[in-house]
């Protein structure tokens, strides 16, 4: 999305005549957010200020928005995301294991993305899948009864690209 293009009365339609200048202009925010997340998988901090420029709304203001959401990121990610589960099924199976090996075969940490950006390692609490721990997500995309041949896998797959 191109700030610029932004037009605030084409975005918020019909609802507009009911809302302040300001409220059609915060209304925004969060379609902004996706749309340049969906562009720089992150929200970076110079398209950031041009859209806080854009929308007249304080740069703190955008930055407490965004934040207030889990899902939006002020960091690159990795190409790829993998997301080791760490609920109380999957640890007592071997999650931990899982997670110090990625963590260890590509150099990050917990919620650390590669220089080269090639991967993000990330935890989560439980994905719903209990039945096949331990389990990751490999870009949304979930892998159960995660033995060590399956965890190669997973790092073939984010090497090769
Ligand atoms: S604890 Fe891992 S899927 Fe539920």
């Amino acid at each position: 999305m191109k700030i610029e293009e932004l037009n605030v009365d084409e975005r918020i339609g019909s609802a507009g005549d009911v809302l302040t200048e300001s409220q059609k202009k915060r209304g925004l925010l969060i379609h902004a957010f996706q749309s340049i997340q969906k562009e720089h998988n992150y929200l970076p901090e110079d398209v950031l200020q041009q859209l806080s420029k854009k929308l007249d709304i304080p740069l703190s203001d955008v930055y407490s928005t965004a934040s207030f959401y889990k899902h939006f990121y002020f960091n690159p990610r990795g190409k790829n995301i993998v997301c080791v589960c760490m609920g109380t099924a999957c640890h007592v199976r071997g999650a931990g294991k899982v997670l110090e090996k990625l963590g260890k075969t590509f150099g990050v940490k917990e919620g650390e993305t590669t220089p080269d950006l090639s991967l993000t390692l990330e935890t989560v609490g439980c994905v719903g899948c209990c039945g096949l721990a331990p389990v990751a997500t490999v870009n949304d995309e979930v892998v159960g009864d995660l033995s060590a041949k399956k965890v190669d896998e997973i790092i073939k797959k984010v090497k090769e690209g």
